[in-house]
């Protein structure tokens, strides 16, 4: 009967072991990607991350605050503008419904300066709904076409195995 027991515990530990590998871990992410982009950039970044995290791709105005609730990761991008996030991308999270224990990554693109700033004023907002940011991320300095997001993809598989 004890060998029983062991041989069931060891079963269970296999089986946790293996829901928690990093493939699985992803697909079983409730994860949802929203951004605003004004010319493209943080658009692209979006599907790459998107891509990376098996998640929904959503533009903002696509993305209803009650469905946005029902994900447990937030990944929300913007633009830099005047070292802030644009004013579009700060309305939206304004709009969000309260909720608790969810966590968020922040990303956006910007050309010089502003980003870290930006994407403060981001997390600070959206603690006041209850998400906890976990990863903040910048791409600077994009290019017309350009698609070389490995730093930040890096970044956010790391943030996502750890989450
Ligand atoms: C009105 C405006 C203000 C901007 N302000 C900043 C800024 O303060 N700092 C910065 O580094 N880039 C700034 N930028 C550049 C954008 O952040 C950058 O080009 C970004 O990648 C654009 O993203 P999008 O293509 O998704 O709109 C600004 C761009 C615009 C149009």
């Amino acid at each position: 009967m004890i060998v029983t027991d062991v041989g069931l515990l060891k079963f269970a530990q296999v089986i946790r072991k293996f829901l928690l590998t990093k493939s699985t871990l992803n697909l079983a992410m409730n994860a949802v990607v929203v951004y605003f982009s004004r010319t493209g950039n943080t658009k692209q970044l979006a599907q790459a991350i998107a891509d990376t995290a098996k998640a929904p791709l959503l533009e903002l105005t696509q993305a209803e605050p009650a469905k946005v609730a029902a994900y447990d990761l937030l990944i929300f991008g913007t633009p830099v503008e005047g070292a802030s996030p644009t004013k579009e991308a700060l309305a939206y999270v304004q709009s969000l419904s309260t909720v608790t224990g969810k966590k968020a990554i922040l990303f956006c693109t910007y050309k010089l300066f502003g980003n870290e700033r930006a994407m403060k004023a981001v997390e600070k907002e959206l603690s006041t709904k209850g998400y906890e940011t976990i990863l903040r991320v910048s791409k600077k300095g994009m290019k017309p076409g350009e698609a070389d997001f490995s730093k930040v993809i890096k970044e956010v598989k790391s943030a996502l195995e750890k989450y």
